[in-house]
């Protein structure tokens, strides 16, 4: 199968020497190629360049042809931080919070995490495929074409398992490129409340060593927060993760200044996510390192969190990342076109970071970036066509519009 676009009116985020992440300045650059075409045969980009260089194409046969005049192709988004496998919803909680009710209020009372562990136990692994499969299916129409998804919602061996092998079951029915991370201590459970050591013992003992032996995730995480996970615990727990060949991430400095930043550098986690609280000592670690500050724009406007100083950071020399964090309780939306909305209104990054945080370096927070995250010959061939539009600054600027006309995910066309 081939795929030719041509007439492209911009072609977005084209990389003619491969490259693993992008930081600070240059994240304001983003190579484009006007009046272009690219290339697809079976699952991979073969080439791509300018209308005006394009030779024809030696064999015709078993060729689309698709004419993009006046539309712009972009690589698909990367969502390298989701927890999209869960049961039920909360906008129950959604109201109590307009209602003047805490984040912390609502778990602290045995709600939020807590409340998505209950309904998760209950229902079957052919319910959250279902359900997952068809959040998976409209996040892949609103261009996303690698996700990352947590569990998390267990927080029993048994449970924990369910979700994993959940995930695993999704790498096969969905054509997204799908990364599991083992998210075990995301809560303390109620059976577990003054018995945390217990519980982080099962984490690592009884927990870890199945996960590894059915190789059920690709990343372990911990949500290090006051009344979650101390520093010290998420070393230890991203330690034995490390152990059992999960590689390190963490939900980090979300609701306070707690110490996951510089937990997770230490332990050399892939990325740390959310920064919401990330402070001077925390973004001069980050510059020594290669975790990925991944930043969470629909968790912190969903809870109305101050902004994480993402403008900061980069301005330090950092690059960054731009995830959804689509789960039932603080950003029950995966759509990154509006995270990178939010990105540019709120933390005033310009439409070319947001789109580096949400390709290259995003698909770097997941170790995809050599296959991912960019218009490359031989790169997996995700990538999507726009309605007309006159430029890529046209898609954080209209929030809220769905300006994605087609989808092409591993050289398939997908239908919308
Ligand atoms: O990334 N911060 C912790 N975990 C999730 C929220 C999970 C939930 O409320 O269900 C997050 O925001
Ligand atoms: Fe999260």
């Amino acid at each position: 199968m081939k795929i030719l676009i041509k007439n492209i009116k911009q072609l977005v985020q084209v990389e003619e020497t491969p490259r693993l992440k992008v930081a600070g300045k240059d994240m304001n650059h983003l190579a484009c190629i006007a009046d272009a075409w690219l290339a697809i045969e079976d699952d991979k980009i073969v080439g791509f360049g300018k209308m005006d260089d394009w030779e024809g194409i030696a064999d015709w046969t078993n060729l689309t042809v698709i004419d993009a005049t006046d539309k712009i192709v972009m690589p698909s988004y990367c969502d390298s931080h989701t927890h999209i496998v869960y049961a039920g919803s909360r906008e129950g909680e959604f109201v109590d919070r307009i209602s003047g009710l805490t984040y912390e209020e609502i778990f602290t009372r045995g709600g939020g995490i807590l409340n998505s562990a209950n309904k998760l136990r209950e229902a079957s692994e052919e319910e959250l495929i279902e359900s997952a499969l068809k959040r998976l299916n409209e996040v892949m129409l609103q261009g996303t074409g690698a996700i990352e998804i947590k569990s998390g919602y267990g927080l029993s061996t048994e449970s924990e398992l369910k979700m994993l092998r959940v995930i695993k079951k999704l790498k096969t029915l969905s054509p997204l490129t799908i990364k599991a991370t083992f998210l075990g201590a995301h809560a303390v459970p109620a059976e577990f409340k003054n018995n945390k050591r217990a519980y982080i013992d099962l984490l690592i003992n009884e927990m870890m060593p199945k996960i590894a032996e059915e190789k059920l995730a690709d990343y372990c995480d911990v949500f290090c927060e006051q009344n979650y996970f101390t520093k010290a615990e998420t070393i230890e727990i991203l330690t034995a993760g490390k152990k059992h060949g999960m590689t390190p991430k963490v939900h980090a400095e979300q609701l306070s200044n707690f110490g996951g930043t510089l937990a997770g550098i230490e332990v050399g986690a892939i990325s740390v996510d959310h920064l919401e609280f990330v402070g001077d000592a925390e973004i001069e670690a980050l510059k020594n390192s290669q975790t990925m500050p991944t930043i969470l724009p629909g968790a912190q406007f969903f809870l109305g969190l101050q902004h994480p100083p993402a403008r900061k950071m980069i301005d330090a020399g950092l690059a960054i990342a731009v995830a959804s964090d689509y789960n039932p309780g603080s950003s029950p939306s995966g759509n990154i076109n509006f995270m990178m909305s939010l990105s540019c209104i709120n933390y005033k990054m310009t439409p070319e970071e947001a789109i580096n945080a949400t390709t290259i370096n995003s698909a770097y927070a997941m170790d995809l970036s050599k296959t991912h995250g960019s218009i490359a010959i031989g790169k997996q061939a995700n990538v999507f066509i726009t309605k007309e539009i006159p430029s890529y600054s046209f898609i954080p600027y209209s929030f809220g519009s769905n300006l994605i006309e087609q989808v092409i995910i591993n050289g398939q066309i997908m239908s919308q």
